[in-house]
């Protein structure tokens, strides 16, 4: 089902909501992308747009809650840090299934000098070996955990302190 930002997601912050809003747009978009045939190219491009677009709404986010002198700053910036290691795993996983389908692909080309023992030690991940099409879906799914449990988790806790604030701060 597509997610939609509502009302009560908001943290009383106008930069922040519409970014929250974008972001959920994103994994719509992946989602979207993953359930259309011939989805290659559109799954690459909408899963790389959501991991820059995380990253630059993180930093956005930490330099709003400086200026608010947030007191859980650090422990956020600790979460940006581990969701952002989390998405790029996963879509570390996700290019290798999609790599491994377009044999004329550059990247995969140099790909195919790596062994798999050499990819399971870079990635530290021995389930890659078994990684198909199937695989796809329970990781964008993962990916969607993440960012939903942000937006409507621990970043709730700002709009307390941000109620002291201008909503257009940023
Ligand atoms: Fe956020």
């Amino acid at each position: 089902m597509a997610l939609v930002w509502r009302e009560q997601m908001s943290v009383g912050n106008t930069l922040i909501d519409n970014e929250h809003s974008y972001l959920l747009d994103q994994i719509n978009a992946v989602e979207l992308a993953l359930n259309t045939e011939e989805n290659h190219d559109l799954l690459v491009e909408t899963l790389d747009h959501l991991v820059e677009y995380t990253q630059t709404h993180f930093d956005h986010e930490e330099q709003i809650q400086l200026k608010i002198k947030y007191p859980l700053h650090e422990e956020q910036k600790d979460e940006h840090e581990k969701i952002l290691a989390e998405l790029n795993s996963i879509k570390k996983k996700l290019d290798k299934v999609l790599g491994s389908e377009e044999e004329d692909d550059d990247e995969s080309a140099a790909f195919d000098e790596v062994t798999d023992d050499e990819l399971n030690m870079l990635l530290g991940d021995d389930d890659l070996q078994s990684a198909d099409k199937n695989d796809l879906a329970p990781l964008v799914e993962l990916m969607r955990n993440w960012i939903v449990n942000h937006v409507i988790g621990s970043d709730m806790k700002m709009k307390p302190y941000l109620k002291k604030f201008p909503p257009d701060l940023s």
